[in-house]
């Protein structure tokens, strides 16, 4: 049986969150500081992520240092965390793809690091940022369920990705670690700064509402699994939370598609942008044409429920990029290499 769930699990309590600067880790970092969380630590390196997009609450602490160096491990479980949500990463693919090295280092090394720190330091849980999208490879059968193990991934991140599960797995048998394994799909809303190496959506918005046509890598039938931000962080605060999570690995989705060409249509309505759409060549490593996942372990375990309409969330994200306009074009990023050259074409 689900047990009930309310924020005020939180209260008083000192967690830690890796990856907190990023995306999800503000929206996550946000909601733990008004659960009354008492103390609410970010370990974060500030490759993906920004000082401006951390919420600005008494009871968050910063702290700049990478989740391999051990003088900055130190300094945050110094602070005696009783729940860890580990989510720095280095992100994602395409990154990888061009950095095999660099993200072995962050996201094999780094979460084998939080475990260990974890352990030594008796945190009573430890929340591991997996990706649904990732690790059931492109031939599993839709919609995804957390059964289904795949030997076929198609990038150094999908790897570590599923490495990291792997670490959590050992380390919750051997030692009795209590680990949570959130397995996310495609995450979506406000936080997301566009960048070379970043998700779709917040791509597309940037580029909508710089009036340029919408690259779809592909014929535009692909569909993904978007997540609302919110929805995730409802599931989160859940996994941190449950009895019933320890030990488990599930899906944290919407638990419907949405087309490629649907999007782009709807991002372009919505910001007012003519140019349209642009076709351009599928990256190598993207095998996968459709992604749906099944969400009722999630339902069933810690009474997760994805709330948000897909409409509503896109409409809050295009919301804070107008709110954040200055900093956001100070921030997106899209160097040279593998994907701008594609974009380009
Ligand atoms: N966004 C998605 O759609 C999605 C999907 C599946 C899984 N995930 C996972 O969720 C987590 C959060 O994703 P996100 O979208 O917020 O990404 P993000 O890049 O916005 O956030 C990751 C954060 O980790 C920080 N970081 C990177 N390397 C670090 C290091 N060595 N030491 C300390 N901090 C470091 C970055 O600066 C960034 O703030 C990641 O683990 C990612 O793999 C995300």
């Amino acid at each position: 049986m689900t047990e009930s769930f309310s924020s005020a699990y939180y209260e008083g309590k000192t967690v830690l969150v890796t990856g907190g600067a990023g995306a999800i880790g503000t929206n996550l970092c946000s909601a733990l500081a008004e659960a009354g969380a008492a103390l609410v630590i970010i370990l974060d390196d500030l490759s993906s992520g920004y000082t401006w997009n951390i919420p600005r609450k008494r009871n968050i602490m910063f702290v700049k240092g990478c989740v391999t160096d051990d003088v900055s491990l130190k300094r945050v479980f110094f602070e005696k965390p009783e729940i860890v949500f580990h989510l720095a990463a280095f992100f994602a693919n395409q990154n990888s793809v061009d950095y095999p090295e660099k993200d072995i280092s962050v996201n094999g090394l780094g979460t084998l690091k939080i475990l260990e720190y974890s352990l030594f330091n008796g945190v009573k849980r430890v929340v591991y940022a997996s990706s649904g999208c990732s690790i059931y490879g492109s031939a599993a059968p839709l919609p995804l369920r957390e059964d289904f193990m795949s030997m076929n991934l198609s990038t150094p991140y999908q790897i570590t990705k599923m490495l990291g599960e792997l670490y959590c797995n050992f380390f919750h048998n051997h030692y009795g670690l209590n680990v949570v394994k959130a397995r996310f799909f495609n995450s979506y809303g406000p936080g997301e700064v566009p960048g070379q190496y970043r998700n779709v959506i917040p791509n597309f918005i940037y580029w909508a509402m710089k009036g340029e046509p919408l690259p779809i890598t592909g014929t535009g039938e692909e569909t993904r699994d978007f997540t609302y931000v919110g929805d995730l962080v409802n599931g989160l605060l859940r996994a941190g939370h449950n009895e019933n999570a320890i030990g488990q690995e599930f899906n944290l989705a919407s638990g419907k598609e949405t087309r490629i060409i649907d999007l782009a249509t709807m991002i372009n309505g919505a910001v007012g942008n003519n140019a349209g759409i642009k076709f351009v060549n599928r990256r190598k490593w993207d095998t996968k044409s459709r992604l749906l996942a099944s969400v009722e372990k999630a339902k069933s375990l810690i009474g997760y429920e994805p709330r948000v309409e897909f409409r509503e969330g896109l409409m809050n994200a295009i919301d804070w990029f107008r709110e954040n306009r200055a900093q956001i074009e100070q921030a997106a990023s899209f160097g040279p290499g593998l994907s701008s050259a594609v974009r380009d074409k």
